[in-house]
């Protein structure tokens, strides 16, 4: 199937676009990614609290009517919805970090493609059309296939959101280079 057969859109960010949490459990199934199912019920709970932030933006990919990517998160604004079950107190500490100045565009918050569609480019057309031309950054785990990902397509490594933990915040400028 051809990346020409994708569709993208910037969906109505007030509700989860449908299919969301099917998309993501199968996505994220993958090591080091652990009770999926769970975290993903999480993140859709904390939907409502995403919806009501200042500056939040989705992106979906569509083959037919299947969702087969998604992008969200946070434009032009730090720290408008902490999720206390998930990271407590995660945008006190980012505010305190030595590289808090290149938190700067949009946060991005998930970000995944299905299975079905990878290595097309789908992946990065999705941050760069939730970036629209901003910088961006985010939390990775750096033991997933996904941090390689960023580390391939210009994100450079800030450091880890605080100490004892797998995560590591990574930034991209506006514009990479392909
Ligand atoms: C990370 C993830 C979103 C990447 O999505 P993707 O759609 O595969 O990304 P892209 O297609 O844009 O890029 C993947 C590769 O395909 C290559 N590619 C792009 N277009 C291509 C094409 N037409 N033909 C062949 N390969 C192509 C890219 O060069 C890239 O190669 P690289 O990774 O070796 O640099 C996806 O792997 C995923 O969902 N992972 C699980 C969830 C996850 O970990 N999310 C991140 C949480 S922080």
């Amino acid at each position: 199937m051809a990346a020409a057969e994708v569709r993208y859109a910037v969906a109505d960010p007030s509700t989860p676009p449908p299919g969301l949490y099917a998309m993501l459990c199968a996505a994220f199934d993958e090591p080091p990614y652990e009770n999926v199912p769970a975290l993903m019920a999480k993140r859709l709970a904390a939907w409502p609290d995403f919806a009501r932030s200042n500056g939040f933006r989705v992106v979906t990919a569509h083959r037919g009517s299947e969702l087969v990517g998604v992008c969200f998160g946070f434009v032009d604004v730090l720290g408008t919805a902490d999720e206390p079950a998930l990271w407590a107190g995660l945008y006190e500490r980012l505010r305190a970090a030595p590289f808090h100045d290149e938190l700067r565009g949009a946060e991005i918050v998930e970000f995944a493609t299905a299975r079905a569609v990878r290595g097309r480019d789908v992946g990065q057309r999705l941050v760069d059309t939730l970036l629209d031309g901003r910088p961006g950054w985010l939390l990775a785990e750096s033991t997933a296939p996904a941090y390689g990902w960023y580390l391939r397509h210009g994100w450079r490594v800030l450091g880890p959101p605080h100490d004892a933990t797998a995560y590591v915040v990574l930034a991209r400028d506006a514009t990479v280079e392909r």
